[in-house]
């Protein structure tokens, strides 16, 4: 007898979500649900469905709840969603954030860094949050301060001094391609042993946008550099050649589709093991007039300038 191909039509997805979810409904609530909670978003629903190593998909969350200011940006964070999500894991607030810190096992938080402690003053936000754990994105902020922030307002509520431990922080930073699920997270690895799960459930929530990074905390600020600022400095690089080969007729949309090809294939090439003096020899017999233009970029000192913009993007 002929077998009938399944349908996972958007109805059969949603009863897809019931059956592989054996697993105890775990809610993530994102607090402030803007470019970077969509792009999570974006990346990790599409996950529920596939087929994910089984420990991976153990340690993702199976709802979601994403907190907003304003009520037009919830249309526009559901057109961005997949429909049959929205009828069934998925679903788009606006404001009330201490009903979403109820409903949440994991938070993440993640408004415009600005904003973040008027909002965790707001009237008892900070008692809902205690004791749960929440995952940092916001740039410039260490999860020891956000914690002695939190414990301090809890304190002046309730006067008691063990509220002033009751909450756990870790942070992580994933970069503006989250965008387009290639991000290059850096996720804190050294924090107190009872995060240890939330690490781990961190991990596998970033890994649906893109490479997580694991360093120490002691190179966080390096590393967090290395992966979400030179985004803005390759961008420049780019810049500069498109300009050039404009200047020599190319259109700009042409000389863009050859520039960024030729830079992603160099950090393909250089991840497979080539080092810079093999990329310049090997330009450089191929095509004759490599070199030269390689003196010009060392005679403006290049190298080094790279080097300085690192220095004074961490140094600050
Ligand atoms: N974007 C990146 O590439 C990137 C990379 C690394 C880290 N980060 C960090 O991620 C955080 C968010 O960045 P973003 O680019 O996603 O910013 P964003 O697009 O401006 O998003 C911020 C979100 O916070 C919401 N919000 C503000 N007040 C709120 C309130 N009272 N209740 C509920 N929601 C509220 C805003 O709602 P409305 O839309 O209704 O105004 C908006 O959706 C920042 O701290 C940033 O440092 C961003």
């Amino acid at each position: 007898m002929a077998t009938r191909p399944l349908k996972f039509g958007p109805a059969c997805r949603k009863h897809l979500v019931i059956v592989t979810s054996n697993r105890a409904i775990r809610t993530l609530v994102i607090l402030g649900c803007g470019t970077m909670g969509t792009a999570i978003l974006k990346g990790i629903i599409p996950s529920q469905d596939s087929s994910l190593g089984a420990q991976k998909a153990d340690l993702l969350p199976t709802r979601f709840m994403a907190y907003v200011r304003r009520p037009e940006s919830t249309d526009a964070i559901r057109s961005k969603l997949p429909r049959e999500a929205l009828d069934s894991t998925a679903s788009v607030h606006v404001n009330d954030n201490r009903a979403a810190v109820l409903e949440a096992d994991v938070i993440l938080l993640a408004y415009q860094p600005h904003l973040y402690k008027s909002l965790l003053e707001e009237s008892r936000i900070c008692a809902a949050l205690k004791g749960k754990p929440i995952i940092l994105v916001l740039a410039g902020f260490y999860p020891r301060e956000i914690e002695r922030h939190l414990g301090e307002i809890a304190h002046k509520e309730s006067k008691n001094m063990s509220e002033f431990y009751a909450f756990s922080v870790i942070r992580a930073m994933p970069n503006v391609a989250s965008a387009v699920q290639t991000s290059s997270t850096v996720l804190e690895m050294d924090p107190p042993p009872h995060l240890k799960d939330t690490i781990a459930t961190a991990h596998a929530i970033f890994s649906c946008v893109g490479t997580v990074f694991t360093p120490s905390r002691a190179y966080f600020r390096i590393c967090t550099t290395l992966t979400g600022s030179t985004p803005a400095f390759f961008a420049m690089a780019i810049d500069g050649l498109v300009d050039g080969a404009v200047a020599f007729g190319l259109t700009h949309t042409e000389a863009t589709q050859m520039a960024t090809t030729t830079m992603r294939a160099t950090a393909d090439l250089i991840t497979s093991g080539k080092s810079n003096n093999d990329l310049n020899r090997q330009c450089a017999c191929v095509y004759g007039w490599t070199p030269q233009g390689r003196r010009v970029l060392e005679k403006a000192q290049t190298r080094d300038v790279w080097m300085q913009a690192l220095d004074a993007t961490v140094s600050g």
